[in-house]
């Protein structure tokens, strides 16, 4: 008996997806399965978010959904029509660096750099909802953020010079 041959497996059809990207409307085609990071590093060209392990497991590529980090290699793209996404490029500029981005600068708080992308997002969102987190928090704030270099005091000491930084002079009672 011959089976009858299958056709071939096509790709779902590309779905036109508007969001906010680093503060401007964008359109983009996509298909169903596209990921955030997919349509963020091949479409956009924004390649802050890296591309770790693609499990939502390390990282690497996070973002801000709504100024959530957000892991972007496990959001669907068409999950965030309509949604502001922030990356590393929308963080700050070469000419004004977030206080994140200078801390970590600092700090040397990095060596290959690979992870420094989550590393910078996820804190910044951390000290936008908490400006003065505890150790606690902010160890169990990037527990989900992988550094193979192990540059993990150096980052922490960058957590506590950009907390400083956003928290401005202290107040003095004189
Ligand atoms: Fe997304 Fe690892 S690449 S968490």
């Amino acid at each position: 008996m011959t089976q009858k041959p299958t056709a071939p497996a096509q790709n779902p059809p590309a779905r036109s997806i508007e969001l906010i990207v680093n503060g401007e409307p964008v359109r983009v085609e996509a298909d169903k399965s596209a990921s955030l990071l997919h349509v963020l590093r091949n479409d956009l060209r924004l390649n802050g978010p890296k591309f770790g392990c693609g499990y939502g497991q390390c990282g690497a590529c996070t973002v801000h959904v709504d100024g959530i980090a957000a892991r972007s290699c496990v959001i669907p793209a068409v999950g965030v029509a309509g949604r502001s996404v922030t990356t590393l490029e929308g963080l700050g500029s070469r000419e004004s660096w977030h206080p994140v981005q200078a801390a970590f600068n600092e700090a040397q708080a990095a060596q290959c750099g690979y992870c420094l992308n989550g590393m910078v997002m996820q804190v910044a969102a951390l000290l936008a909802r908490d400006p003065n987190p505890s150790d606690e928090r902010i160890r169990a704030e990037l527990s989900g953020n992988l550094c193979r270099c192990g540059t993990h005091i150096e980052i922490l000491r960058a957590v506590a010079i950009a907390a400083a930084a956003m928290a401005g002079p202290a107040e003095t009672n004189d």
